[in-house]
């Protein structure tokens, strides 16, 4: 029988549909989400990964209309983080003669969760199982993006599960990137990365190579649609955000007292869309950091702008810079602007922040007593122009 969880015959999406969650560990989730885990009905039956724990009843509703739970015979672990180990102790408990297969730190890391014995396997790069028809066959991803990461091929079938690389939070109707909106489903995997993976884009460039010898018709994240139409354009801008390639856009985050730092980027954007330059600009006081970072992800000038406060930066901005200091995109231009009643120091503080990045800032900030008046307003307008004329494509 076919059902419509099956991706390929005998491989099934059994995961579990978070429709409201809308708060990721501090990521924004407006689309919800999902939690994929899969099960492989073979010689052996293989459950790859589990789901939240407290959407255990849904992984085992799916699990129970393909196969009783209790014959799995191998569950892999491809990540420890607990929206998709959650749910090993039921399943464990339900199957304790699984072998559990995971990583080295896997172990160590599942372990540590949850205090418990179960059946470990250590697998890795270079390991392969047959489980009747099929093989499994391993590769370490360190921090991609945890310690323990790993993904799980099956060359018979040229289909990858990659945990979360290539992940998007999305929860929908649709189980596949060809059954869905193609370009949401691509900017929900740029934000996605750009809140998730950015900081560790050597070890992606690294994954990327192992799995480069790899034929990949279908990746199975575990987040998201699964992309069977378009594997190799999602591969493809993995390798570009990795590279930290940006295209010629700019990017204006700000947040204002009294609305002089607002007409500051006002001017600013002016200028950019003087030079034919897409800009984006984003109030800090409206718009989630999540959001932004996603912006963050495809521009190569970013202007950074907030009112002196208390003799810093507004708060807004300081902890949109927390969360920018994490996620260290590299590559960028900067330009740091703001308004001041006396002191001035939050543009000195932005331009330290963009310098620890590493950012170039082609033009020193520049800041405004109190009200900006005509030829202050002139000036970042010439400012802007000037900055975009740099990054245009
Ligand atoms: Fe989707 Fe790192 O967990």
């Amino acid at each position: 029988m076919t059902v419509k969880s099956e991706i390929r015959p005998g491989i099934y999406s059994v995961g579990a549909t978070d429709w409201d969650v809308r708060n990721f560990h501090g990521y924004k989730t407006q689309r919800g989400s999902t939690y994929n885990a899969f099960l492989i009905v073979d010689e052996k039956i293989v459950l790859v990964d589990t789901v939240k724990a407290d959407k255990c009843d849904r992984l085992l509703n799916n699990i129970s209309r393909i196969v009783d739970p209790k014959k799995i015979d191998i569950v892999v672990s491809n990540h420890v983080e607990m929206d998709h180990s959650g749910a090993l102790p039921q399943i464990m408990e339900i199957a304790p003669q699984a072998t559990l297969m995971t990583s080295k730190n896997g172990i160590k890391g599942l372990r540590k969760h949850f205090k418990k014995e179960w059946n470990f396997q250590v697998v890795g790069s270079g390991d392969e199982i047959s489980i009747g028809k099929r093989t499994l066959q391993f590769v370490n991803t360190p921090m991609l993006h945890w310690p323990d990461s790993m993904v799980t091929y099956i060359p018979e079938e040229k289909l990858l599960f990659s945990n979360d690389a290539f992940g998007q939070h999305v929860a929908c109707g649709s189980r596949f990137d060809d059954e869905s909106n193609l370009g949401l489903i691509y900017d929900e995997a740029a934000k996605y990365y750009a809140n998730i993976v950015l900081p560790f884009g050597k070890q992606v460039n690294k994954a990327l190579k192992s799995l480069a010898g790899l034929e990949i018709d279908c990746i199975c994240p575990s987040h998201g649609v699964i992309w069977r139409k378009d594997a190799a354009g999602i591969i493809q801008k993995y390798q570009q955000w990795a590279n930290h390639e940006t295209e010629g856009k700019a990017l204006i985050v700000y947040d204002t007292m009294w609305n002089s730092t607002k007409k500051l980027a006002k001017m600013l954007e002016f200028g950019l869309v003087d030079a034919d330059v897409p800009v984006v600009s984003r109030n800090l006081s409206v718009n989630h950091v999540s959001d932004v970072m996603a912006d963050v992800l495809s521009s190569r000038l970013i202007l950074l702008g907030s009112p002196t406060l208390n003799n810093s930066i507004m708060p807004t901005m300081g902890g949109f810079l927390t969360y920018l200091g994490g996620l260290k995109p590299e590559k960028r231009l900067g330009f740091a602007f703001g308004s001041y009643g006396w002191g001035g120091q939050s543009v000195k503080k932005l331009e330290e922040a963009m310098t620890g990045l590493g950012w170039e800032q082609p033009q020193a900030g520049k800041k405004v007593e109190y009200i900006p008046d005509e030829p202050d307003l002139s000036d970042f307008r010439r400012i802007g122009e000037e900055l975009g004329k740099l990054v245009r494509d």
